[in-house]
């Protein structure tokens, strides 16, 4: 299962990126906005730090604009992933980039049909956004397996890549079932580490060699 990190904040960026875990980056309109920075800028330094698919969303809301948004965010790096939202001028979109070898990820989607649909359209990854259907009382992780299940009937080459990620449950879950990619904020990438038995033990172990004297290093 590939990770993701959902975050424009390059120092999280970098600090997850040198632990070896991250393998993307999503961004969205919201958070480039609140990161306060050039969108542009932004991009071309995520993609400086990150060797995997760096996410970039149109803002456009018809197929023209987003197709000449999509020509400037495709130059600033090989790794550079096209965002579009699931709506019929962005799937026309993901088809004629994918026609032409650009990675594509189809986000905002919120039911099986959809991600049927974003198959079709050629999409690299289809994002459905699991926490946001949690918030308004739906179970977001049945998308998930719904998705997955249709995905494998028909080989479709679209991966699934879960959104609007928690906690760590739901990349338990998301990985239960096969999803191949998880896109999270760091805060839960960092979670995934923790155990208390871990916490305990090591100190455990740390206070019984302390009493021994030696040292590995000291020979
Ligand atoms: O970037 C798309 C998605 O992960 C957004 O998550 O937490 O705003 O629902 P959230």
């Amino acid at each position: 299962m590939k990770f993701f990190i959902d975050t424009a904040d390059i120092a999280e960026i970098k600090d997850l990126a040198s632990t070896g875990m991250v393998d993307g980056v999503t961004t969205n309109p919201s958070l480039a906005a609140a990161s306060g920075k050039s969108f542009l800028d932004l991009i071309a330094e995520i993609c400086d730090v990150v060797d995997g698919p760096v996410s970039a969303e149109v803002t456009g809301t018809d197929f023209d604009t987003m197709m000449k948004e999509a020509a400037v965010l495709r130059k600033i790096a090989p790794n550079v992933t096209i965002k579009v939202p699931l709506i019929p001028d962005g799937l026309k979109c993901c088809k004629a980039l994918s026609d032409d070898g650009v990675m594509v990820n189809v986000t905002l989607c919120f039911s099986a049909t959809q991600a049927l649909l974003a198959a079709k359209a050629g999409a690299t990854f289809i994002s459905p956004f699991v926490g946001r259907l949690d918030d308004i009382g739906t179970d977001g992780m049945s998308l998930i397996d719904d998705i997955c299940d249709i995905y494998a009937n028909y080989d479709f080459d679209t991966e699934v890549l879960v959104a609007s990620i928690r906690h760590p449950m739901h990349i338990l879950e998301a990985a239960r079932m096969g999803a191949h990619v998880a896109t999270m904020p760091p805060k839960t990438l960092r979670q995934l580490y923790k155990h208390p038995l871990t916490d305990k033990g090591l100190q455990s172990f740390m206070d019984d060699w302390a009493k021994s004297g030696q040292t590995i290093l000291g020979g």
